[in-house]
Formats: C-alpha cells, sequence, structure tokens
C-alpha cells in the first residue's frame, strides 16, 4: 500500500511539473493535466473529476460513460469522456521537429514512411516473402500470388479448404532490415474465416521478435475458452525457452473482421507498448528485442490445434490499408 501510494504521488509529482511547459500551448479550465487528479480509486469524471492514468498497464487510460477507469471497448468507445483519459481513435501523428519524428512520451526518430495501397503495385519500401517454414503439423509456404495490392488494401491470403503441407499463406516485408526502435502503426481488417494468424511484428530471429498476432479460430487452445478471439501480444524468450516469454491476450475490437482498426507497437530500449485504435493496452520491460531486424505483416497457417486450429475451410484474407512507420536504424 504504501509503495502504491509513493508512485501515485511520484505521478503526481511528474504531472504538476511538466504541467507549465503544456500551458504555454493551450490553457483553458478544462486542460486535464492542470485541473484534474490522477485516479485514486479508478473511477473518473463525475463530481471529483479524476482523471485515468495515461500510463496504466493492464488497460486503465480510458473513462467510460459511466464515470470507471479501463482500456477495453465498454470504456474507450463509445461514450468514452476525452476530457478524463483516452478515447479510441487514430494515433496522434509524430511531429516533424528539424529533421526528427518525435512521438510524444516515447522519443524521436530519423525515418517516417508511410505505406498506403491505391493501384495494384506493391510499395517501395516493402517486399513479398517466398520461403517455406518448417512447422508442425503442417508447414507453409508464402506464396507471391497471394499477397496482392487491391481495392485500397495490401491483402494477404490463405486460400480456403488447403489439405495439404505445406500450406500456401502470404507474407510482406520491409525491405530495411535494419529497424532498431521504431512506432509501427498498421490499419487493417482482420481475417475472418476460422484457421488462420493475422501477424504484424519485429523479427531478427525467434528470440529477438515482438508480436501483436489475431487468432481468427475461437477453439484454438491458445484463444480463451469463451469463445472469444483476443489480440495476442509478445515479446518471445530472449533465452528461448517458451515458457519465459512475456505475453498478455487483451480484447480485439468486436468488429474487428469487418471495419479497420489500428494496431500499433511502440519500440524503444528496454521497452515495448502495445497499442489499440491509439489507446495504451499492455507494457512490457522483459524480453525487449535488442537488436535490428525487420518488420513483418502476414497471414499463416499450421494446423496446430494449440495456435491457428485447422486451415481455413473459407478463404481468409487480412486487409491492410495502411501502416505508418517511425523508426530508427542501426547496424548493431
Ligand atoms: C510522414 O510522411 C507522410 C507521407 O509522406 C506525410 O504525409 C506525413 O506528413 C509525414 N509525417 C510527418 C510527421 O512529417
Ligand atoms: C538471435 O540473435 C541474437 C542476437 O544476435 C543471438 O544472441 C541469439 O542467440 C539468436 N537466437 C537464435 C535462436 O538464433
Ligand atoms: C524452461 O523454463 C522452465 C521454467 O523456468 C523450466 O522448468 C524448464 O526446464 C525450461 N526448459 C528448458 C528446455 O530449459
Amino acid at each position: 500500500m504504501q509503495s502504491l501510494s509513493k508512485s501515485l504521488s511520484g505521478v503526481l509529482f511528474c504531472l504538476f511539473l511538466s504541467a507549465p511547459a503544456v500551458a504555454a500551448a493551450a490553457v483553458t479550465s478544462d486542460n486535464p493535466l492542470i485541473k484534474r487528479t490522477i485516479t485514486p480509486d479508478n473511477t473518473c469524471g463525475g463530481a471529483k473529476k479524476y482523471m485515468c492514468d495515461p500510463n496504466a498497464s493492464p488497460g486503465g487510460a480510458c473513462c467510460s460513460v459511466s464515470n470507471y477507469c479501463g482500456s477495453t471497448a465498454d470504456y474507450c468507445g463509445s461514450g468514452c469522456q476525452p476530457l478524463y483519459g483516452s478515447c479510441f481513435g487514430p494515433s496522434v501523428p509524430a511531429t516533424k521537429i528539424g529533421n526528427l519524428y518525435v512521438v510524444a512520451g516515447l522519443g524521436s526518430f530519423t525515418n517516417n514512411q508511410t505505406f498506403t495501397f491505391s493501384g495494384s503495385a506493391l510499395p517501395d519500401g516493402l517486399q513479398i516473402s517466398t520461403d517455406t517454414i518448417k512447422d508442425t503439423p503442417d508447414s507453409y509456404v508464402h506464396v507471391k500470388a497471394l499477397a496482392t495490392v487491391a481495392g485500397g488494401y495490401l491483402q494477404l491470403k490463405v486460400p480456403g479448404g488447403q489439405k495439404k503441407s505445406p500450406l500456401q499463406t502470404a507474407e510482406v516485408t520491409t525491405v530495411a532490415s535494419n529497424i532498431k526502435y521504431a512506432s509501427v502503426r498498421t490499419t487493417a481488417i482482420l481475417g475472418a474465416a476460422a484457421g488462420t494468424c493475422n501477424g504484424m511484428f519485429f523479427y531478427f530471429n525467434d528470440t529477438q521478435e515482438m508480436d501483436i498476432e489475431f487468432l481468427s479460430d475461437p477453439q484454438s487452445k491458445s484463444n480463451p475458452v469463451d469463445g472469444s478471439t483476443p489480440m495476442h501480444y509478445t515479446n518471445q524468450a530472449v533465452d528461448g525457452n517458451r515458457t519465459h516469454e512475456t505475453y498478455a491476450t487483451w480484447p480485439s475490437p468486436a468488429d474487428a473482421t469487418s471495419a479497420a482498426h489500428e494496431y500499433r507497437i511502440d519500440w524503444i530500449k528496454g521497452k515495448t507498448i502495445y497499442y489499440l485504435d491509439g489507446v495504451l493496452q499492455k507494457t512490457f520491460t522483459t524480453n525487449v528485442p535488442t537488436v535490428p531486424g525487420t518488420w513483418i505483416w502476414n497471414n499463416w497457417a499450421n494446423g496446430d490445434p494449440g495456435w491457428t486450429g485447422n486451415p481455413p475451410a473459407t478463404d481468409n484474407v487480412f486487409k491492410i490499408s495502411k501502416i505508418v512507420m517511425y523508426y530508427n536504424t542501426s547496424s548493431t
């Protein structure tokens, strides 16, 4: 209890310290940084006007219509009160200062890369994978023709009705393979047909990797028994022992397979931060990658009941409308 109140007063202290800088920009009596106190009891707004903790992990950043802090659609969606916390919406773009792209509260980056998908050509800076991944029970092969640009989307397809290994799957990666620290925001409609994994992730090797993944099969043993299909957030174990990975699930948008939402990873030294629609979901400080690598988007299946489940009966298409990346590069 003592250490909790200590850390809370630490937060307040920092807020008041930073308040004058903010005040210089735009002061209104409603400015949350000036007038609000971080909630001591998980309530917000209402008579006491407490503000939800913007850095609460897990959850707690949004003020619901009924004046409680939380981080799911019930809190951050319809009725969410922006005066007292975050609400679902697109992430705020970086600010360009000199030659740097500054992401508020995170850091600065030298590269700004935005991918959109008009026409039919893959934009410069992305490339299609064609490798085969050995896996069990099914291996899978990334097929060039299954990664297409059409209708305003990058479409990554796992065709339905596949029976034999290797299963045909789709993947694109950044051409850059020296990304070290980044804020990467992917706007996408996830694939509906049960039996694939939609991945948006950083990769150097199996022990230097962080992932946002969505398993469309509610029966997957990695999904909860309540039949939901949450987002899976993982920093893979740096020592190669799967039981040591840093992992959490968090509710996916109810309409994730029919409407576009923004999925984001921020990666800085010692920290990976997972966001959904601009709202912080989880912060991890263990198993954080330390070497440069590549960003990857894929849609794949391995027939494993513990992961993707049986390959889809009908086509599963992961549709990406936009990728915004702020990043630094490094040779080590
Ligand atoms: C990043 O690049 C995109 C596309 O070129 C541009 O629209 C956007 O304004 C840039 N962002 C910043 C912060 O300069
Ligand atoms: C991955 O790369 C890191 C950094 O080079 C290395 O220490 C680690 O052993 C590699 N892991 C595997 C599984 O190859
Ligand atoms: C993985 O870690 C667990 C828990 O720390 C340990 O019990 C197990 O022996 C480890 N497995 C290997 C192969 O080292």
